[in-house]
């Protein structure tokens, strides 16, 4: 099977902050685990670069916006690499590649009849001379009359509403108070997907909260999508316009092809072929906060313009910080490159997984946990078991492991077996804890045994035995966590003299001669994280 799988693309505006390392960590595990298990799996990911955030901010900075995205974009790829993900191609919205598919898929929507213009009324700036979209607008909320709420929803009672509903409207960016004015908008004719869509949910996803939010959309009215804004905009002009252009939310999915065409041009292979071959499997990892993107506008898009269907929407929780939404004005948001001045990628990777399962309930970051985890796991258990016994096998036996000590792992196969099935099932977090487990279990082997005894009683044959018998627990350990930890374990294989790409070599390699057993992770101390979250109270 091939995967072409992504994540959803970042907004070219801002640097990354720990909500994107979940989701960027959570799809390169399962890219990792599917070429481990021997399928071949592509990550793919672009910025996402058009629309009015973008636009505003490189007016703020007095820089083009075509400066701002390419800057952002290797500030992203930077991030994406100090993480340790490993992506197959990082590409931009704001490309030919990108440029040409949606033109292409907006044509064909447009020729099949799914394209209609209407004159909507909109809140508009006369200061800046500009349309405002939603969050450039507040005012009071016209069902429980809070103030300060933007133009789409109330956060206090959560009634949602029109930007034209608010009460005493105010313009974000100019302070001053918004006339409403008339334009011609594009619409993608949503409503005539409704029967797809319903056909189609369970195909979609295998989450049921996913469809349970799914079919309730589908079951209230589907409202047709306002697909163009009017100028000044960064994007796509609309075929035929001089002064509308393509609303983003269109392009940026489009994005995933294009990223996925700019890799196969560079590699000299058929994108159509891949894409359509019926092995190829699309699949989209992305937060709950973009579904309705995802799961009816992306799929209906899709049929419209008559491409290949997407595979599967695998949807996440947010991540929250000492129990609280990360936000700027709390002082608790955590930018993934500061997060890593503190702990090293791994250890972020580790602790994210183990707390992801399948469902898109929230995840916390605690500093205390975080650090005890790490302690109490990867150094307590994990790393302990070559501690205690490497140094007999380099002593006592030039190095050499003794290879057909291999019960204990033997004895764990059914449960490796059933790890790597919980990682193919995205239940991270039952993976990780039993993996756990048996370290717990080959530590208790070690103690009882006590090699450092036997050795003392010049029973060097056994004391090797106990040693080769946990270090090949050891090293399965190791390949189940390389899709988690994929830097620690790979100094571990350089340790153990071995290359294997692949799960099968829990079940038979052998592994030969070691090396010397040198620092691989230090414990985290939690006197050192000072710094990282300051949380206002
Ligand atoms: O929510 C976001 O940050 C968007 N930039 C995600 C886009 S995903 C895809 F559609 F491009
Ligand atoms: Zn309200």
């Amino acid at each position: 099977m091939k995967y072409l799988i992504t994540s959803a693309l970042p907004y070219a505006n801002a640097e990354l902050h720990l909500g994107h390392v979940l989701e960027i960590v959570q799809t390169d595990v399962w890219v990792r685990h599917k070429n481990l298990n021997g399928d071949q799996a592509y990550y793919f990911c672009a910025s996402d670069t058009h629309g009015t955030p973008v636009m505003l901010k490189a007016k703020q900075l007095k820089i083009d916006p075509e400066d701002l995205v390419s800057d952002m974009k290797r500030n992203h790829e930077e991030t994406f690499a100090n993480f340790n993900v490993n992506l197959t191609n990082f590409h931009t919205t704001h490309s030919k590649e990108s440029e040409d598919f949606v033109y292409d898929i907006f044509n064909k929507i447009n020729d099949k009849g799914h394209i209609y213009t209407k004159e909507i009324e909109q809140l508009y700036d006369e200061k800046e001379n500009i349309f405002l979209a939603d969050r450039f607008v507040k005012g009071e909320c016209p069902k429980c009359n809070s103030t300060d709420q933007y133009g789409d929803a109330c956060e206090k009672c959560g009634t949602t509403y029109d930007a034209l509903e608010l009460i005493n409207p105010i313009s974000t960016l100019s302070q001053s108070k918004p006339v409403i004015k008339n334009s011609k908008h594009y619409f993608f004719a949503l409503s005539e997907f409704k029967d797809f869509l319903k056909t189609n949910i369970d195909s979609f996803s295998n989450q049921a909260p996913v469809k349970a939010k799914l079919n309730e959309w589908l079951d209230g009215e589907l409202n047709d999508w306002d697909i163009s804004r009017d100028k000044p905009y960064f994007g796509f002009l609309i075929p035929g316009e001089e002064d509308k252009y393509i609303y983003v939310w269109l392009d940026a999915p489009i994005g995933y092809l294009s990223s996925i065409k700019h890799w196969c041009q560079n590699k000299n292979l058929n994108f159509e072929d891949l894409l359509n071959d019926k092995d190829t499997q699309l699949i989209h990892f992305i937060g709950k906060d973009i579904m309705y993107f995802h799961l009816l506008f992306w799929p209906s898009t899709l049929e419209a313009s008559g491409f290949r269907q997407l595979s599967e929407v695998y949807v996440h929780g947010f991540m929250t910080i000492e129990g609280e939404k990360m936000s700027k004005s709390r002082g608790n948001f955590i930018l993934a490159d500061a997060a890593l001045e503190y702990a090293e990628a791994d250890f972020y990777r580790y602790y994210i997984c183990s707390k992801l399962g399948n469902d898109i309930s929230d995840i916390d970051f605690s500093i205390d946990d975080f650090v005890q985890k790490i302690n109490s796991d990867l150094v307590g258990k994990f790393i302990n078991i070559p501690s205690r016994t490497i140094n007999f096998i380099h002593k006592y036996n030039e190095s050499k492991i003794i290879n057909n000590q291999t019960r204990l792992n033997d004895s764990f196969s059914n449960r490796f077996n059933q790890i790597i099935e919980n990682t193919d099932k995205r239940e991270y977090s039952k993976a990780i804890k039993e993996i756990m487990k048996i370290a717990d279990e080959t530590n208790a082997y070690i103690s009882d045994n006590a090699p450092w005894n036997l050795a003392k009683n010049g029973k060097i044959k056994e004391c090797l035995e106990v040693c080769s018998e946990a270090i090949n627990v050891f090293y399965s350990l190791n390949t189940l966590l390389m899709p988690y930890i994929p830097n620690i374990t790979s100094k571990v294989k350089k340790i153990m003299n071995n290359s294997d790409e692949r799960y099968s070599a829990i079940f038979n390699t052998t592994l030969g001669e070691l090396n010397e057993f040198s620092h691989i992770i230090k414990r985290l101390d939690i006197e050192n994280f000072k710094g990282l979250i300051e949380i206002n109270e």
